[in-house]
């Protein structure tokens, strides 16, 4: 795992783009983003959008799968997460729609549109880099406590703690879908990068035991440190619990002094 601990939340939108953007321009004959909802990579995505405005930054052959979608939600109701993603990222940017991939929450058959959405992951040739955020019980996607290590996307029950967390999104808690389908955590795993991004003093402790603690399903986010090549980037105020602060600060600098070599 890499550790990158940023001044505020602005620094970790700005680094998270670079590295999303050092890996697009990799490959460039066809890019497979995957990409998390959520307050977190708001800043990521405004930063997408700056640079593709002021700099060109071409998202023509980039293709999207997104983590999840709530059950029962429409694309265009407001609190679904293809609207959340047409609003923050797609509407602003030069992608052909018929390469962005939000689960369909209202599929009629569920199960079958989980099997369909890994295939057309597979099809794409799997995801290049995958953007996550951490939820406050540690889960990536929704995969909440308990779920296997080597889930595979599927339908999932949310916790009480996920649908209050949610509830801020609507107007009231009974409005907040209970259901949602999510990419496992094995398929997760899968990407050949991740990408996790967590901020604000909210976040410290469950990411303190994500990135150094014991791997475990109770906060499903730890499996990443079996990932290859897993970069998490933070602020100082969701980095504050991390027992090893100054070592990755010092190996972000000895890293960043020998590529200037
Ligand atoms: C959303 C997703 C979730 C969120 C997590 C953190 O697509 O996959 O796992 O990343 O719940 O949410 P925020 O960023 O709102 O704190």
């Amino acid at each position: 795992m890499q550790v990158f601990i940023k001044k505020d939340y602005e620094e970790m939108s700005q680094k998270a783009a670079e590295i999303v953007v050092e890996e697009m321009g990799r490959k460039k004959d066809g890019f497979v983003l995957g990409l998390a909802t959520g307050s977190t990579p708001v800043g990521l995505y405004k930063e997408l959008i700056r640079m593709h405005k002021d700099e060109g930054l071409d998202f023509s052959r980039v293709t999207t799968f997104n983590l999840d979608e709530y059950c029962s939600l429409a694309p265009d109701h407001p609190q679904s997460y293809h609207y959340f993603m047409d609003d923050n990222l797609f509407n602003h940017i030069n992608i052909d729609k018929k390469n962005v991939h939000v689960p369909d929450g209202m599929a009629k058959d569920l199960e079958a549109h989980c099997r369909e959405y890994e295939k057309m992951i597979r099809d794409a040739g799997g995801i290049d880099l995958q953007v996550l955020g951490i939820g406050g019980d540690g889960h990536i996607a929704f995969n909440e406590p308990g779920s296997s290590l080597g889930s595979r996307t599927r339908v999932k029950t949310l916790t009480e703690e996920t649908i209050k967390d949610n509830a801020r999104f609507f107007k009231n808690i009974d409005e907040v879908p209970k259901y949602a389908i999510t990419m496992g955590v094995g398929s997760v795993m899968e990407a050949k990068i991740c990408l996790l991004l967590a901020n604000g003093a909210k976040k410290a402790e469950v990411l303190a035991k994500a990135v150094e603690g014991p791997i475990t399903a109770e906060i499903t986010a730890s499996v990443l440190q079996m990932h290859p090549n897993t970069m998490v980037v933070m602020d100082e105020a969701a980095g504050a619990k991390l027992k090893r602060k100054d070592y990755y600060k010092h190996v972000e600098k000895m890293t960043d002094a020998l590529k200037k070599k």
